[in-house]
């Protein structure tokens, strides 16, 4: 699939399924089930934390409840700029819920930036972040992440759930994108 696209596997298919279960493992201690303020409320970042977002709630060994948004940050297609917008909000109230927000990649940190000090102004009970991938070397702003799954280079890569102009999400690993295709 996508024949000479890819340069090289960063992580693979066993790799992510291995560390999602750490991660799981890890956060479900966090959160007491049963609790007043109601099952831990995962919310997924559209689109690019799809893949992980189910997997990673299915790792979970404890009761989650899912929503979904979707922001956009103006600019071009492989880097951002800051300037984010919402294309689908909450469909829910998260007032005193534990929210944890769910996303494939950290880069610039920008879009976490943003939404976090937006669902702060909805007062969940508690908010974290976990994410499958950061790029220190590309963190632009200060952003509290509690759960990372890989460090990993400045390099451009897609696949499970990341995309290069809304292509290679589908693919099962995380891979770097040969420069040929985005005309490095
Ligand atoms: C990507 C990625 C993160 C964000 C990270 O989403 O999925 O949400 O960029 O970049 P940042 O830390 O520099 O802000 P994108 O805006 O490409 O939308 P998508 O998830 O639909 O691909
Ligand atoms: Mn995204
Ligand atoms: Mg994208």
């Amino acid at each position: 699939m996508y024949e000479g696209d890819i340069a090289s596997v960063l992580i693979s298919e066993e790799q992510i399924k291995q560390r999602t279960a750490e991660l799981a493992a890890k956060v479900a201690e966090r959160y007491p089930t049963g609790a007043p303020e109601g099952d831990l409320l995962l919310v997924g970042v559209l689109k690019g934390a799809i893949f992980f977002m189910t997997d990673f709630a299915r790792a979970l060994p404890i009761p989650t409840q899912m929503e979904f948004m979707a922001v956009s940050s103006y600019g071009s297609s492989t880097s951002s700029s800051g300037v984010v917008r919402i294309l689908k909000d909450l469909d829910k109230d998260i007032a005193g819920r534990h929210v944890l927000i769910v996303e494939d990649i950290i880069d610039s940190g920008l879009t976490l930036s943003w939404l976090m000090r937006n669902l702060r102004t909805r007062n969940p009970a508690s908010l974290e972040v976990v994410t499958l991938l950061r790029k220190p070397e590309a963190i632009k702003v200060d952003v509290e992440v509690a759960h990372v799954g890989f460090d990993i280079p400045d390099e451009f890569v897609v696949g499970y759930g990341l995309d290069y102009a809304e292509r290679y999400r589908d693919l099962p690993y995380i891979g770097t994108l040969d420069p040929k295709v985005y005309g490095g």
